[in-house]
């Protein structure tokens, strides 16, 4: 042992977060079940299973928007152009973060008005301070949200740690018109509200084809699927809010992560897999390992997570005040990194079969994508190749006909697409 390693604690840590083939295969069992049980009653599935009041595009959508992808670590604005044929382009982007040392926009001390004039300062951007010409916008809001059409959207309950007071229960492009107005955009006319696991969706059927998944992977973690409720009525996105899902053994790292945040007992798979809260997982595993208070390692980036698989821990694990490890020792700590990783590709792995399990029903799984965006996902190619391996465990020779396909920038394209939908 040195530096207060404990290399026994170590591996029953890694222990912890492993998933071994026949808990995978029954926790996708469990997903399709929730899917199932939240179509006919949602009280009975931890799936929240949101209408979108949207179906997919045809690609021939055409106009100029504005996108306001709002439910990140980054709020993003973007003029864009839909040019039909699967095609668009940017004409212009504005973006700042929601949270520096000097502001911080997601917390309980921000009033709302606040939260929504920074909004509005973002579009000011990206219209270039054009007051005059009429600009539909889409919004894409990346929480919980009750719907009654596209074009607003009442927020359930803020996730991923966000808690301004007086936006749950609130529709949220009414607050955004407000701000609007405030701020003289009175030409700018918010039309559309999407999830951004629906936008992504849009995006990639406005190009692509078959494609009836689509996923965040991000600061947060959901899945949306399009619906076809055996042609009873028309075809929906249903925003499923996966990362609620609870039917799952999370270990006390999990227990202790959920008990000290925002939301106890809330979004418990989120808190599994999504880049809001690997790297405090792995700080709090650190923890038990070095045998140091909880709250004593400072929380990891998923990055840092990743760039511990690709260069070793002992640089990253340095800039959190972990010195002096044996080699051995830190190869446990790399070890433990990939665990939590891979653990939490296993899981979006096991949403992805129960959804396409759902989708076809007692036939075949169809040859389709499913579309992914996310910082995460996009970034991390561990987790890339771990939920590819996961799929071949859990459909066998049927994963072959699944390409999983990395949309970038879906939430903003989805904005835009939803925008012209709503008419
Ligand atoms: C959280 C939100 C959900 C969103 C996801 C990804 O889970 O509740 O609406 O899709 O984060 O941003």
């Amino acid at each position: 042992m040195s530096g207060g390693w404990d290399s026994v604690r170590a591996q029953a840590a890694e222990a912890a977060f492993c998933i071994r083939a026949g808990e995978l295969a029954q926790t996708a069992a469990s997903f399709r079940f929730d899917i199932e049980q939240g179509l006919k009653n949602k009280d009975v599935s931890s799936l929240r299973m949101l209408p979108s009041y949207t179906a997919l595009p045809d690609g021939g959508e055409q106009g100029d928007f504005l996108a306001l992808d709002f439910g990140g670590t980054n709020v993003r604005v973007q003029r864009i152009r839909l040019l039909g044929g699967g095609k668009w382009e940017i004409l212009k982007k504005a973006a700042a973060p929601l949270r520096c040392a000097v502001y911080d926009f997601t917390s309980q001390d921000t009033p709302r008005e606040e939260l929504f004039d920074f909004l509005a300062g973002l579009v000011d951007s990206a219209m270039d301070g054009d007051t005059k010409t009429p600009c539909r916008l889409g919004h894409t809001f990346s929480f919980p949200s009750e719907q009654d059409s596209l074009k607003d959207a009442k927020l359930i309950i803020w996730t991923k740690e966000f808690a301004v007071p007086g936006v749950e229960g609130e529709y949220v492009n009414a607050l955004l018109s407000e701000a609007l107005v405030r701020h003289g955009f009175a030409n700018v006319k918010p039309v559309a509200v999407v999830n951004d696991t629906v936008a992504v969706l849009l995006a990639a059927a406005y190009c692509m084809s078959p494609v009836f998944i689509g996923s965040i992977y991000a600061t947060g973690h959901n899945v949306c699927y399009l619906e076809s409720f055996e042609g009873k009525q028309p075809k929906m996105i249903l925003n499923m809010e996966s990362g609620g899902f609870s039917k799952l053994i999370p270990n006390e790292y999990d227990n202790a992560l959920d008990a000290r945040s925002e939301k106890p007992g809330e979004q418990r798979m989120e808190k599994m897999t999504s880049g809001r809260y690997l790297g405090e997982l792995y700080a709090l595993a650190l923890e038990y390992c070095l045998g140091r208070e909880k709250g004593t390692v400072p929380v990891f980036s998923a990055a840092e997570l990743s760039g511990i698989l690709s260069d070793g821990a002992e640089n990253i694990l340095h800039f959190h005040g972990i010195d002096g490890l044996s080699k051995e020792e830190y190869e446990e700590a790399e070890a433990l990194a990939e665990a939590v990783l891979r653990r939490s590709a296993r899981l979006v792995a096991a949403e992805f079969a129960g959804t396409l399990w759902h989708l076809a029903g007692s036939g075949m799984i169809l040859p389709q994508s499913i579309a992914v965006d996310g910082s995460v996902y996009e970034k991390i190619p561990f987790l890339q190749a771990a939920i590819h391996d996961a799929l071949v465990e859990l459909l066998g020779s049927d994963s072959r006909k699944i390409t999983v396909a990395c949309v970038k920038d879906g939430s903003a394209l989805g904005a835009a697409i939803a925008a012209c939908i709503s008419e």
